[in-house]
């Protein structure tokens, strides 16, 4: 049967076979959302890049699509965005045919061997057939390098307030602002961030767009910067700004760190161009650095999250994004009937289900300490944590599974601090595949994603009521998850 191997997700995107990394040109273009990926299709380790391709109407069904782009005598295909261009400013298509335009970096292995600092450069590629094949451009590379050793991942976006296509690319330590009439011509304009935010490790991965914080007529914009090291759990990571965006340069109104996602196995997301709706919609890597490459799975390796739609909040003097699946997912949902719930001082209630691995789990709750662990019967267990006197959540994967493959899987606990969650009753969303888990705090104010390797699928979940009165646990809500595939 299709898709039955050990561990294969059942409604997370996962290339047929072989390595998958970040998630590239995310665009809508003609009833089609495109999803672009990091991939290498001659081993399940990481190698020369190139871009795997897969196309969906809903975003939560997937069809594969051959290869995209290969790499050539510039270098490995790394990540990058995509654009329709309506108005034919590159001059790829036609108005009544706008080209798909990619836009990546080229890293030029030779030179990085060599020990130089030049071998990563911008380069452009057109489609006039919905991306099926791809006509790279013949005048490569369209920004060149001049001794910037990490300089990558370029984002590009119409933007409305110069009538110019905007750039966003990541030099090490910062975000560089460029822009273009073409796709083509390419010039410098803004810098951001060298001394703002977290920098354990290199800054990757950038993206911007604006919000209208929801209720109110205030515009915000988010930068999304992406770090390897230096996420809060370990490895990698993806932090986020929220700031002013007059044209050319960004500006940053935050003071603290903030992460899109607590979790340890959500890295080098970014959002779709183009979507219909204006809604912004993300995509992350289901994996991190720390361990990507010895995952316990054979034919292929890594998953996407699920597509989440973005919102900006405001609650108190702060703004947060939130990040939440979209609701097109509920249409896999097999509902069982709401029900509240009641569990004792101290006590533990018990809940068997067939296949947790496969589960989507909803219920709302104001008690304050309470622990939920899924477990099966090798005693395998998967345990959260919530302290709301410490406005704490932890996640514990020590004993989930296998966890050997890398020292760094099992540790460290994974913490997220939920410092603005509303008083009393708040929604708690837990989403299990069969080799991952998504947790989501008050429709989607604090996110925690991680990966799970179970030798046996969990089959039941014990809730745990460390307080010292009744927990009442409402509109309680399991369901399986159907398969996509
Ligand atoms: C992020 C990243 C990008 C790079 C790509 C290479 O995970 O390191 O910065 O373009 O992966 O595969």
């Amino acid at each position: 049967a299709y898709y039955q191997e050990a561990y294969r997700p059942q409604f997370h995107f996962t290339p047929e076979e072989k390595w998958m990394n970040d998630p590239n040109g995310l665009v809508y273009h003609k009833g089609v959302y495109h999803l672009f990926y990091q991939y290498y299709p001659d081993d399940t380790v990481w190698g020369p890049m190139h871009w795997g391709h897969a196309v969906s109407k809903d975003m939560i069904h997937w069809d594969h699509k051959p290869i995209a782009l290969f790499p050539d005598e510039h270098g490995y295909i790394f990540s990058g965005s995509a654009v329709v261009d309506e108005n034919n400013t590159s001059g790829f298509g036609s108005k009544d045919n706008p080209a798909l335009v990619a836009i990546y970096t080229y890293h030029l292995i030779e030179g990085e061997k060599a020990g130089k600092n030049d071998f990563q450069t911008q380069g452009i590629a057109y489609s006039l057939d919905n991306g099926d094949t791809w006509i790279k451009y013949e005048g490569n590379p369209v920004i060149p390098n001049k001794g910037v050793k990490d300089f990558r991942d370029p984002k590009v976006f119409w933007n409305d307030k110069v009538d110019k296509w905007t750039m966003l690319l990541v030099a090490g330590d910062h975000l560089q602002i460029w822009e273009s009439p073409n796709l083509i011509d390419w010039q410098y304009k803004s810098e951001f961030g060298r001394n703002q935010g977290a920098h354990g490790g290199v800054w990757e991965c950038p993206d911007l767009f604006s919000f209208k914080v929801e209720g109110t007529d205030e515009v915000k914009w988010v930068l999304l910067i992406s770090i390897n090291p230096g996420a809060p759990n370990g490895g990698s990571g993806t932090q986020y700004f929220i700031g002013d965006f007059d044209g050319t340069t960004f500006t940053s109104d935050q003071k603290d760190e903030r992460w899109i996602d607590l979790g340890r196995d959500n890295y080098a997301g970014v959002t779709y161009n183009n979507v219909p709706s204006n809604e912004r919609i993300f995509i992350g890597w289901m994996s991190n650095w720390d361990y990507a490459r010895d995952t316990p799975t054979e034919k292929w390796r890594s998953a996407m999250t699920l597509p989440r739609k973005l919102s900006l909040q405001k609650t108190g003097d702060s703004y947060e994004l939130f990040n939440y699946p979209l609701k097109g997912f509920d249409d896999l949902l097999e509902k069982e009937p709401a029900r509240n719930l009641t569990v004792a001082s101290q006590g533990v209630s018990e809940i068997p289900f067939e296949n947790y691995n496969q589960s989507d789990l909803q219920f709302r709750t104001g008690e304050s300490l309470f622990e939920l662990t899924y477990k099966n019967s090798l005693e395998e267990q998967v345990v959260i944590n919530v302290d709301r006197t410490t406005m704490t959540m932890t996640l514990n994967r020590a004993n989930s599974g296998k966890t050997d493959f890398h020292e760094s899987f099992a540790d460290p606990l994974q913490k997220m601090k939920l410092p603005n969650l509303p008083e009393g009753e708040v929604g708690f969303r837990i989403i299990m595949d069969s080799s991952s888990i998504e947790i989501f705090v008050n429709g989607g104010q604090y996110a925690m994603t991680s990966q799970l390797f179970p030798n046996e699928n969990y089959n039941a979940l014990e809730i745990k009521n460390m307080d010292q009165k009744e927990m009442t646990i409402n509109d309680f809500q399991l369901s399986k998850v159907k398969s996509i595939w």
